[in-house]
């Protein structure tokens, strides 16, 4: 995994220094051409960190809404539909939601290319769940601190927003893809509306990986 995992940081950083921060990913999914080992943060499976939150806190969907931000190859937004919610999932890769449509062809989940920056009028406050799982951390910070207000705009009153990132204290640089992300900047979820219900701040298990997975709720 490391040489895609460095591959994956030359191309970000190649996209990021001539200023098209979201390039990369429509060139990472398209060059993969099909291969999911070429794809870094493709495990094929729903994200362990969402599984175990979702168990815990006894998730049903109910017939709510849920959106699944930057959803990649599509596994959390098919583990959300597979809990009884309506589930949208968007991502700006096109190959990416096309590769969504060929594994999950029956899904009752609806696959959309879009862009965070760019989403519909219709979406604004439209959804009880919202989530968001290493896509803030794909950007950069100036990119980072504008989308904040974008995911939080998609959570409905009383819908709850779930973030699950790479998490590093406010001391530690952040140079490269994926940059981690501060308790302080996700603190710009309260101050786009939403009130902090639970931050949990942790090691992965078998991993050295620290996340954050923060739950909030609009009321
Ligand atoms: C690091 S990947 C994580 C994918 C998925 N959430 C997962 O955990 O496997 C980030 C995803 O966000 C998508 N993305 C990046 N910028 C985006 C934007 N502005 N709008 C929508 N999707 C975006 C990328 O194409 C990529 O699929």
């Amino acid at each position: 995994m490391e040489p895609i995992r460095n591959k994956t940081k030359q191309l970000a950083k190649e996209f990021i220094d001539k200023g098209d921060p979201f390039g990369w990913f429509e060139r990472l999914y398209d060059d993969a051409n099909g291969d999911e080992k070429a794809v870094p943060w493709a495990d094929m499976t729903v994200n362990l960190n969402l599984a175990e939150w979702l168990e815990r806190e006894r998730i049903r969907g109910e017939g709510n809404r849920a959106i699944v931000v930057g959803c990649g190859l599509g596994d959390d937004a098919e583990a959300l539909a597979q809990l009884g919610f309506e589930v949208t999932a968007f991502d700006i890769s096109p190959t990416a939601i096309a590769w969504c449509q060929t594994r999950f062809p029956d899904s009752t989940v609806s696959y959309q290319v879009a862009d965070l920056f760019e989403t519909p009028m219709t979406w604004q406050g439209g959804f009880d769940f919202v989530l968001e799982s290493y896509t803030l951390q794909a950007m950069p910070k100036e990119v980072r601190d504008r989308a904040v207000p974008k995911v939080a705009a998609l959570v409905k009153t009383n819908g709850s927003l779930l973030i699950i990132c790479r998490g590093r204290s406010a001391n530690e640089l952040a140079e490269t893809v994926p940059f981690p992300l501060t308790r302080e900047e996700l603190n710009a979820f309260q101050a786009n509306g939403l009130d902090e219900v639970e931050f949990e701040d942790y090691f992965e298990t078998g991993t050295s990986a620290r996340r954050f997975r923060v739950t909030y709720r609009r009321s």
